[in-house]
């Protein structure tokens, strides 16, 4: 407490000694609301995005590596380049960005050992590989933690078609909505659901929930449904407890692959 005093009555002194860093982080949380709080939360605490308010960022340790990721975005991960920054606004988004990691966090309340025994249980590895375990009908989640913040993957987890990534969509080049469930009946009335793996204006691939692929001609099916904005993940809301959720989504928190 005491500590927690010290250091925001130093970090007050620091601001007033150097207005301009001050001004710096003013701007730039004007420019991340506009730009990356829709992925990463307002205050950076997360969403589809990662939450930004750790003292360490893993793929932006430095303000030079920083500034790449903001420039450039992370292309196929679902950061986009948002758009072209001045040098000095670049600036301002590293200052705020930097200062959301000097913040306390309060966060973390949920046992991450006992969330990975609650994965196992609930048999989220018949659908998805974490480490190169279980099976690939969903995605891999080996570095969920990395891509995600907490408040997505707990909705992901009890309302997963509220929390569909929307960030792939944009991407240039991607365009393609990932896991989109898809709904048949073949030619001799067999109803046949699974998520999408490709497609083009003649055929169509998908992989059903017991992992089987099937390929078909559009032609030759007699119904073919996109159920946009639904998900083939079972919703765990009811099956799960309030605390069970918070140490689940701290083992997914701390997934973040061998980087
Ligand atoms: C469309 C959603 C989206 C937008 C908009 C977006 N990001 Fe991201 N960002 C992501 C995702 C997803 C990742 C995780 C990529 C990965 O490593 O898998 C990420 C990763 C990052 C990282 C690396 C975090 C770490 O722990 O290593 C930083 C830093 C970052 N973003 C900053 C920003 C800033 C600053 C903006 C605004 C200029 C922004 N992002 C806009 C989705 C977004
Ligand atoms: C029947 C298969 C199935 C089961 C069981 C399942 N999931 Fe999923 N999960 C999916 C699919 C498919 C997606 C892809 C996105 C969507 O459609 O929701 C997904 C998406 C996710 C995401 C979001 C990934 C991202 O990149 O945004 C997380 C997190 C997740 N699942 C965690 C879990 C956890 C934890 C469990 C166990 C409690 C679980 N899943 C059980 C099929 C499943």
């Amino acid at each position: 407490m005491t500590l927690l005093l010290l250091v925001s009555i130093l970090f007050a002194t620091a601001a007033q000694n150097a207005p301009g860093a001050a001004n710096d982080i003013r701007e730039g949380k004007k420019l991340f609301d506009g730009m990356c709080a829709r992925c990463h939360g307002v205050d950076g605490t997360g969403d589809e995005g990662p939450s930004l308010n750790r003292p360490t960022l893993t793929r932006a340790p430095d303000d030079e590596s920083l500034r790449t990721v903001i420039r450039d975005g992370i292309p196929d991960r679902g950061m986009p380049r948002v758009r072209r920054l001045t040098d000095t606004e670049l600036e301002q988004v590293v200052a705020y960005v930097r200062s959301l990691g000097r913040r306390s966090t309060g966060t973390a309340s949920g046992d991450a050992q006992r969330g990975r025994e609650i994965y196992t249980r609930l048999g989220c590895a018949s659908c998805h590989i974490v480490s190169g375990q279980g099976s690939s009908f969903g995605p891999d989640l080996t570095e969920i933690g990395l891509q995600r913040g907490g408040a997505y993957l707990r909705q992901s987890v009890v309302g997963p078609a509220e929390a569909l990534p929307r960030g792939l969509s944009l991407v240039p080049g991607r365009g393609f909505v990932e896991f989109l469930p898809v709904r048949v009946v073949t030619g001799d009335g067999r109803e046949v659901r699974g998520v999408r793996i490709n497609e083009d204006p003649f055929t169509i691939q998908l992989r059903d929930t017991t992992n089987q692929f099937h390929s078909y001609r559009k032609s030759d099916l007699k119904q073919l449904d996109k159920e946009f904005g639904k998900s083939l993940m079972p919703s765990f809301r009811g099956r799960i407890t309030d605390a069970e959720l918070n140490d689940l989504v701290a083992y997914l928190s701390g997934l973040r692959g061998a980087l």
